[in-house]
């Protein structure tokens, strides 16, 4: 079973899967079949909502969010925005459809282009989209946003360089927000940043949705970068969504030994839960030889033999709460609740 979707979503994916061949990537294995980079990704995005998308490093977090913009193209499955699968769309409708679908990226220092003023940077989406009629009408904009995101409209003639990661960041998000997107998928936006920023660039990301109701898919290594800012959370596992549900009970009651894993791993204020720390066996299995059964099963502290062989789906283990584990119990709390 995968995640129920329904009419009022504004993002619906399916099946949703991408290869990279080894011709276009860096691997050495040229006799696999390339990179699975993401397997079969299926759930939705409701207005105003913001899922969380957590895993280590190149567990396919990034292509995952390109795929969903169509930045790249998908090998297989459907993404669904308003209900039009965005995968069918020609180059034409597809460039009106990016009005309503923004990123932020990871990296504040080599996103904004530096021979560019911020006034440019920023006001380039509404040029292409044709949302600015005059150079007087287009500084307007740029001071508002400028503000919007905590800047001073004095700025707008300056450069990248002039700006620190947490400044360039906002300078980004201003540019993203610009032609009122509806949807925003921010890759890891305050990894980059030195810690006693991070908060204050979550916050802002909060406070604009919190005022122009747009979702978020928000791309984190950490579990604990999330905790405030997602309403649900997606944790992805060598390509695979390993499970998917409302924060609450994805941190109180994690039902996939990954996710427990993770989650035992991020900072707890709470000192008795450190005592069960698990610590995974080996490293991160290769994308291009992604273990057979459950891809997890080569460092689980549970696994049987049929984790082996047998590949698990995504269950519903709790109200909203899915786990792809042979061993997931339904979750005895929610079930009192
Ligand atoms: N253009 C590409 N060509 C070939 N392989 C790629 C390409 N882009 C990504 N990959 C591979 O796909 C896998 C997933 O990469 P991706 O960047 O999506 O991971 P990630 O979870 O975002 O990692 P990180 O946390 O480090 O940003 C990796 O094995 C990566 O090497
Ligand atoms: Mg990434």
């Amino acid at each position: 079973m995968t995640e129920m979707s329904s009419v009022d979503d504004l993002l619906t994916v399916r099946n949703l899967g991408k290869t990279f061949s080894d011709a276009g990537g860096l691997s050495f294995t040229s006799s696999s079949g390339g990179v699975r980079a993401v397997d079969g990704a299926s759930f939705s995005v409701k207005p105003g909502e913001t899922l969380a998308l957590v895993g280590e490093s190149g567990c396919g977090k990034s292509t995952l969010g390109r795929l969903l913009l169509r930045l790249i193209q998908p090998t297989d499955g459907e993404v669904l925005f308003g209900g039009r699968d965005i995968t069918a769309l020609s180059a034409a409708e597809m460039r009106m459809m990016r009005a309503k679908m923004q990123m932020v990226f990871q990296d504040p220092y080599g996103s904004l282009s530096p021979r560019r003023s911020i006034a440019q940077i920023i006001s380039e989406p509404l040029e292409v989209f044709g949302l600015v009629k005059s150079s007087r009408e287009r500084r307007d904009r740029v001071a508002e946003l400028l503000t919007q995101v905590g800047l001073s409209p004095s700025f707008m003639d300056r450069y990248p360089r002039q700006f620190s990661g947490g400044q360039r960041q906002r300078i980004g998000i201003a540019r993203a927000i610009s032609v009122n997107p509806q949807f925003i998928v921010a890759d890891e936006p305050v990894s980059a940043l030195d810690v006693s920023v991070q908060a204050q660039i979550v916050n802002l990301l909060q406070d604009l949705q919190a005022e122009r109701k747009f979702s978020y898919l928000f791309i984190a290594h950490d579990l604990a970068v999330v905790r405030h800012i997602a309403d649900r959370v997606a944790v992805m596992y060598l390509g695979r969504i390993v499970e998917i549900g409302p924060k609450k009970s994805v941190y109180s009651m994690p039902q996939h030994p990954y996710t427990q894993a993770l989650l035992s791993a991020a900072p707890e204020p709470d000192p008795d839960r450190k005592a069960n720390r698990i610590v995974l066996q080996g490293d991160v299995p290769s994308p291009s030889r992604v273990p057979p059964g459950c891809s997890f099963h080569t460092r689980c502290p549970i696994a049987k033999d049929i984790c082996k062989v047998d590949r698990p789906v995504l269950r519903e283990v709790s109200p909203n709460q899915f786990s792809a584990c042979h061993f997931a119990a339904p979750n005895p709390l929610s079930q009192a609740g």
